[in-house]
């Protein structure tokens, strides 16, 4: 991505000895690592269907396979900047956003709980749960017992692309199998770390349905990972309104997909939204609402 925006080091924080970490740092420092599997052998990716007419022939040897209990997988050598900034799928890994977004959630997180920022965190868009177990691990490390995460997602994949919304014509996010991950595998996750309690609310099904009612009075952090123009103008629609001055807007795939900084971008110039974006690693974003 060219480079007008701000850079934000948000690796600065990965990079403070242990020594020098709180037993609040340590913890999220270790949960981080976990959630990436950031130097943990997760080098292995299952093959996924092959693409054109091929495709055909996958249930046949989907069945083959079964009948053995056997899954093929590749081996992709585990390479710790994907696993930095985030450009790889992991195979285990409860988030793929990579260490500097995650980073850049915790410093929201902090931001937002130091300077007594109303309002809940949020993320749209959860895959596995790993952004979001972070935030209610972030939430436990500073003794914020008040505030909620919430957990929005279809647990069932990417929409198909909506007519209505031409940067979307032809997206194919929604055959990515690979991209639907149940509720109860979500909360699955969340208990492996102990966190899944009263403080985490789910909101299941698409965003254009769930989130125009959610009971959510306000917030302070709003994560957008929805890879798509309309995930992300549905999510800015019904939430950005909800966001406290003070509070910010992490959009992940800024960089990544032209479509999502399409929705970005009108939503902005629409609603007058002028704050810096600053770019935190080669796609995500974020800004701090000031007005
Ligand atoms: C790239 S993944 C999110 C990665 C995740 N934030 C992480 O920590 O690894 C995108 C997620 O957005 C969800 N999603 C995208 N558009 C959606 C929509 N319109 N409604 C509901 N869920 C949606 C998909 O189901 C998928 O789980």
């Amino acid at each position: 991505m060219p480079s007008p925006l701000p850079y934000y080091d948000p690796l600065a924080l990965v990079r403070e000895p242990a020594a020098q970490l709180s037993p609040a740092g340590l913890y999220m420092d270790l949960m981080k690592r976990c959630l990436t599997r950031y130097g943990f052998d997760d080098d292995l990716t299952p093959v996924e269907p092959f693409p054109g007419w091929r495709r055909r022939l996958w249930p046949v040897i989907q069945r083959a396979l079964d009948h053995q209990d056997w899954v093929v997988h590749r081996r992709l050598p585990f390479q710790p900047e994907y696993r930095e900034d985030g450009r790889d799928w992991p195979y285990r890994a409860e988030t793929m956003i990579g260490l500097r977004r995650l980073n850049n959630l915790q410093h929201c997180i902090e931001r937002v709980v130091a300077e007594e920022v109303p309002g809940d965190l949020i993320e749209c868009g959860v895959w596995r749960g790993g952004a979001a177990i972070f935030m209610r691990a972030a939430l436990a490390a500073l003794g914020d017992a008040d505030r909620r995460v919430w957990v929005a997602d279809s647990f069932q994949g990417l929409p198909k692309p909506n007519a209505k919304h031409e940067a979307d014509r032809g997206d194919q996010h929604w055959t990515r199998e690979t991209l639907a991950v149940p509720l109860e595998e979500v909360k699955r996750n969340f208990a492996r770390y102990n966190l899944l309690d009263q403080q985490v609310r789910f909101l299941q099904g698409w965003f254009s349905e769930t989130l125009p009612t959610a009971p959510i009075e306000q917030l302070a952090v709003l994560r957008a990972d929805g890879d798509m123009y309309g995930s992300t103008i549905d999510i800015l629609s019904s939430l950005y309104p909800k966001l406290s001055v003070g509070g910010f807007c992490i959009i992940d795939d800024y960089g990544a997909v032209p479509a999502c900084r399409a929705a970005t971008e009108d939503y902005r110039s629409e609603h007058g939204i002028t704050e810096t974006i600053e770019r935190i690693d080669w796609t995500g974003v974020f800004w701090q609402r000031q007005a």
